[in-house]
C-alpha cells in the first residue's frame, strides 16, 4: 500500500511550477478524435486519469505517440470500433466524452456508465443524454450498464436548454455539436476555464464555437475538423491548492505557470482569511506571516467560488480564528472527508450542504484517508499544518489528479514523501 508521511507543522518556501489542467485535458484528448489529422497537445499533466483517457483511446484503435512528458500527438481513425470497455470506462469519471466524441465522428458510440470519484452518491448524466437527444441522437441504455447512442444519418445541429449548470454536459455537447449539420446553441451553459479552453482547442482545429465562457454558447457545425498544435492551460485547482496550503502553514510560495484571471475567486477568499497575495503575469505570490481569519464561502460554478477548493479551503478554516460557514453548493454530499479532520483535532460540524467550522489552535498528526482527489489534497494540508508525522492511505486517488504532489511540496519545504508499506503494517514509519 502507498502512502504519504508528512512530518508537519513547517512553513512552506520557494518556488512551485503549476502543471496543465487536468479537468481541460481529459475532455481535450477525446476531443482529438474529431479531427482528420494528428493533434499534438502540450502541457498535458501527467495524472492517472490522463493516462486513463489515453489508455480509452489506443483500446478504440488510436494511434498515441508520447513526444515528451508533457506533449502527446494523436492522430488516427478509432479503427478499433465505438465501443469503449467497461473496465476502463468505469475507472475514470471523464470517460463520459467518448459519448459525444464517438457520436460527433462516427454516429455511434457504446460506453458504459462512468465511474470516477467516489462522492456525492450518484454523479447523474442526464443532461448530457438530453443534449444529445436535442441533436437527433437516440438513446438505449442496455444490459451492463451500456449507453448506446445513435445517430445513423448524423446529428443535426438543435436548442439545448440545461437545468443544471454542468461543465461536463456543456464540453460533451460541445464535442458532438462541432460536426453537426447547423448550427447548435446551449443555454445555461457552464463557464469555467476548462470550457474556454475545449473552444479554443475545437476553434484551432476548424471549428466554430462562439461564446464559451458565457452562458450562451453557440456553434456551428462543420464539415471536419483538421490536426494543430494546442496547449492546455494550468490547472486552476492544483494552483488552488497550494495556495490553500500556504494560507494553513504560513510561509511565502511563488506560484509560476497560473492564470490570476482564474484563480480571483480563491484569491478574493483567501484574502479575506489574511493572506496576501500579489499578482504577477503569470504568477502570484502567496504569503501568509500573521493569523488566519475566518470567513464565510459558498461553492458555486464559475466564476463562483470552486467546489473542487472546497475541502482545501475547510482545512484552512480549521487553523482561522473564529467560526467559518461553508455551503456546498454543487454537489449533495462532499464533507465526508470532514470525519478524518475532525480526527486530526478539527472542530467541525456538517448539517447537509452546511459545514460550520470553529477554529481550533492546531490540528494533530493521524492516520487518515484520501477519500478522492480533492479530499486526498486536504489531507495533505492537513498534514502539513499539523504537528507530528501524519500518514495518509488511499494516495491512488490524488495521484489521479495531482502531477508530482509529493516532489512539489518537497521542493518548497515540506518534509513528506512517499512510502510503500505492506498490508497490515500499522506501526508508524518515522519522518525521514
Ligand atoms: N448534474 C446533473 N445532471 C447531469 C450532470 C450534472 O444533475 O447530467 C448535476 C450534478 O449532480 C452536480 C452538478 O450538476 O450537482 C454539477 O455537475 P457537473 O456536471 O458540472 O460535474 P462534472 O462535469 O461531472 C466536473 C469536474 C468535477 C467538478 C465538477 C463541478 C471533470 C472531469 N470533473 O464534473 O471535478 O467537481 O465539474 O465543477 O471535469 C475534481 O476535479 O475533483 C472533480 C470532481
Amino acid at each position: 500500500m502507498t502512502k504519504y508521511i508528512i512530518n508537519g507543522g513547517k512553513r512552506l518556501n520557494g518556488e512551485v511550477t503549476i502543471s496543465g489542467a487536468k479537468n481541460a485535458a481529459v475532455a481535450i484528448i477525446p476531443a482529438a478524435l474529431l479531427a482528420d489529422g494528428p493533434c499534438r497537445i502540450e502541457n498535458v499533466p501527467k495524472i492517472i486519469d490522463v493516462t486513463l483517457q489515453l489508455e480509452i483511446l489506443r483500446e478504440l484503435g488510436v494511434r498515441i505517440r508520447l513526444l515528451n512528458s508533457t506533449t502527446v500527438e494523436i492522430s488516427g481513425e478509432a479503427v478499433g470500433g465505438s465501443k469503449v470497455p467497461y473496465e476502463l470506462m468505469r475507472k475514470i469519471r471523464a470517460s463520459y466524452y467518448l459519448i459525444g466524441a464517438l457520436l460527433g465522428k462516427y454516429h455511434h458510440a457504446e460506453v458504459a456508465m462512468p465511474g470516477g470519484c467516489n462522492f456525492g452518491g450518484i454523479r447523474p448524466i442526464d443532461q448530457h443524454l438530453k443534449g444529445f437527444r436535442a441533436l437527433g441522437a437516440t438513446i438505449e441504455t442496455r444490459e451492463g450498464g451500456y449507453i448506446v447512442a445513435d445517430a445513423p444519418d448524423g446529428l443535426k445541429g438543435g436548442h439545448v436548454y440545461f437545468d443544471v449548470v454542468s461543465v461536463g454536459a456543456t464540453m460533451n455537447i460541445m464535442l458532438a455539436a462541432v460536426l453537426a449539420d447547423g448550427q447548435t446553441v446551449i443555454e445555461n451553459a457552464a463557464k469555467e476555464p476548462h470550457i474556454v479552453d475545449l473552444a479554443n482547442f475545437l476553434n484551432s482545429m476548424g471549428a466554430d464555437v462562439k461564446g464559451a465562457g458565457t452562458d450562451i454558447i453557440k456553434i456551428r457545425g462543420v464539415p471536419k475538423l483538421h490536426g494543430g498544435t494546442y496547449s492546455i492551460i494550468p490547472d486552476q485547482i492544483e494552483a488552488g491548492t497550494f495556495m490553500a496550503a500556504v494560507a494553513a502553514t504560513g510561509g511565502q510560495v511563488l506560484i509560476k505557470n497560473v492564470i490570476p484571471k482564474h484563480l480571483e475567486c480563491i484569491t478574493a477568499k483567501l484574502t479575506e482569511m489574511g493572506v496576501e497575495i500579489d499578482e504577477f503575469d503569470d504568477a502570484l505570490l502567496v504569503r501568509r506571516m500573521g493569523d488566519l481569519v475566518k470567513t464565510n464561502v459558498k461553492t458555486m460554478p464559475y466564476p463562483g467560488f470552486p467546489t473542487d477548493m472546497q475541502p482545501q479551503l475547510t482545512t484552512a478554516l480549521c487553523l482561522a480564528k473564529g467560526t467559518s460557514i461553508i455551503t456546498e453548493g454543487v454537489w449533495d454530499n462532499r464533507y465526508r472527508y470532514t470525519e478524518e479532520l475532525t480526527r486530526m483535532g478539527a472542530n467541525i460540524h456538517v448539517d447537509g450542504k452546511i459545514a460550520v467550522v470553529e477554529g481550533v489552535e492546531e490540528l494533530k498528526a493521524a492516520p487518515v484517508r484520501a477519500y478522492d482527489l480533492r479530499a486526498g489534497a486536504a489531507m495533505v494540508i492537513a498534514g502539513l499544518a499539523a504537528r507530528g508525522v501524519t500518514q495518509v492511505e488511499q494516495v491512488t486517488n490524488i495521484e489521479r489528479g495531482y502531477e508530482n504532489l509529493v516532489e512539489k511540496f518537497q521542493a518548497i519545504g515540506a518534509d513528506m514523501y512517499r512510502a510503500e508499506i505492506p498490508e497490515g503494517d500499522t506501526s508508524l514509519p518515522e519522518a525521514k
